[in-house]
């Protein structure tokens, strides 16, 4: 199989993890016998020091000709003086928007070796498989907001869904949970907000297509509760921008370091972005210490939705666990082990594809 696939380091850390995916990509295309073709761009700070622009025209040229895009992270303090509409996080909010990806998927996965990294209980966390579904281009962060009154002492904004772009992101969560262990949970602020009674509706006449997937409904203040206290509970959690904001966050707790988390955004279509949660750690870049599991299983992640090749984003995975089994960790794993670099990890897990 060929593909195409853009790659975007990005600033901080973002260089020396994606250095982990390519080479691990280089290794699965030589193993399972594909083609993939790297083709590299700017983004964030290092396209504003190279063109005064966090998100280049070239840049969105070569994610629109490629059939998925890795991105690392972008921003830090150097470019925490440039005018806001050119700031680095642009770059990445542009691109979300621009390549029309509304779905954000964010697996939480409690890694039996590092379930003391997290500061939950082990046996509250154990077992933990679940995936938040966020809808990422609508709602109230992109609905209009101003500022009214005499003295301007009136600040509204606006939480907005058509339709539409609640039909397609139920859809996808359907098809996420249909695949995995069938349950969806869809959280919503119905008993205050006409959007979220809208988001039921639909919810309830797409569930009539997915017979086979137990649906509940669930308000977001009680699943919030819900996900600390009992978070094996979840298997597929739908929700609109702002709730899967702030609840994909508290999920994240689960697996113990922000090093872990890998994401996906998608669209109707095979093509995704794929990216690490966190962001360019500006503390620890340059000093070989940044994990890089995060990218490395978004580049997985990537080998799943958009080229569809199951097994090799299961060798991965694999691979992934078994150092862990191993005992190797990063130092933001805060569990006892064999403590090594961001190269050593990726060597480590290059070992055990080969
Ligand atoms: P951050 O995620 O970069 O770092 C938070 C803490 O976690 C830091 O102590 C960092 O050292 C650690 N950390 C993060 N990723 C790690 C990894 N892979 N291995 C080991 N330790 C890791 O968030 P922060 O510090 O709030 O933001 C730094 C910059 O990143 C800011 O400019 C922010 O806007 C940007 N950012 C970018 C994101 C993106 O590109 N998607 C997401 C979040 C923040
Ligand atoms: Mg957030």
């Amino acid at each position: 199989m060929k593909k195409r696939i853009a790659v975007l380091p990005g600033d901080g850390i973002g260089r020396e993890v994606m250095e982990g995916a390519v080479r691990i990509l280089k290794a699965v295309a030589d193993c399972f016998d594909h083609e993939f073709e790297f083709t590299e761009g700017l983004i964030g700070g290092a396209a504003i020091d190279a063109k005064g622009n966090p998100l280049p025209p070239e840049t969105l040229e070569i994610c629109r000709e490629s059939d998925a895009i890795l991105l690392g992270a972008v921003g830090g303090p150097k470019w925490s003086d440039v005018p806001t509409d050119i700031r680095p996080e642009k770059g990445l909010l542009g691109l979300r928007k621009e390549m029309g990806l509304f779905a954000n998927l964010r697996p939480v996965t409690a890694y039996q070796q590092l379930v003391n990294a997290s500061p939950l209980k082990r046996e509250v966390i154990e077992n933990v498989d679940l995936m938040i579904v966020r809808e990422l281009t609508g709602g109230i962060y992109f609905g209009k907001s101003e500022r009214r009154g005499e003295n301007n002492d009136v600040a509204v904004d606006t939480l907005q869904y058509d339709v539409h772009e609640i039909e397609r992101i139920v859809e996808k969560a359907f098809q996420l949970a249909s695949v995995r262990r069938k349950k969806l949970t869809s959280v919503d602020k119905a008993n205050v907000l006409e959007s979220s009674r809208m988001w039921r509706e639909i919810v309830d006449k797409v569930s009539v297509n997915y017979p086979d997937v137990q649906v509940e409904h669930m308000l977001v203040d009680s699943t919030a509760m819900k996900l600390i206290h009992q978070p094996g509970d979840f298997d597929v959690v739908v929700t609109e921008n702002m709730f899967g904001d702030i609840l994909s966050d508290e999920a994240s707790m689960i697996a113990g370091s922000l090093g872990m988390l890998p994401s996906a955004s998608l669209r109707s279509d095979s093509v995704g972005l794929y990216e690490p949660v966190h962001g360019s750690a500006p503390d620890i870049a340059g000093e070989n210490k940044a994990n890089p599991l995060a990218m490395i299983l978004s580049a997985a992640m990537m080998l799943k939705y958009s080229f569809d090749l199951e097994k090799e984003s299961r060798a991965v995975e694999a691979a992934v666990t078994e150092v862990l089994n191993d005992g190797y960790y990063t130092s933001d794993v805060g569990v006892s082990g064999k403590c090594i670099g961001t190269k050593e990890m990726i060597d480590k897990v290059m070992d055990k594809l080969n």
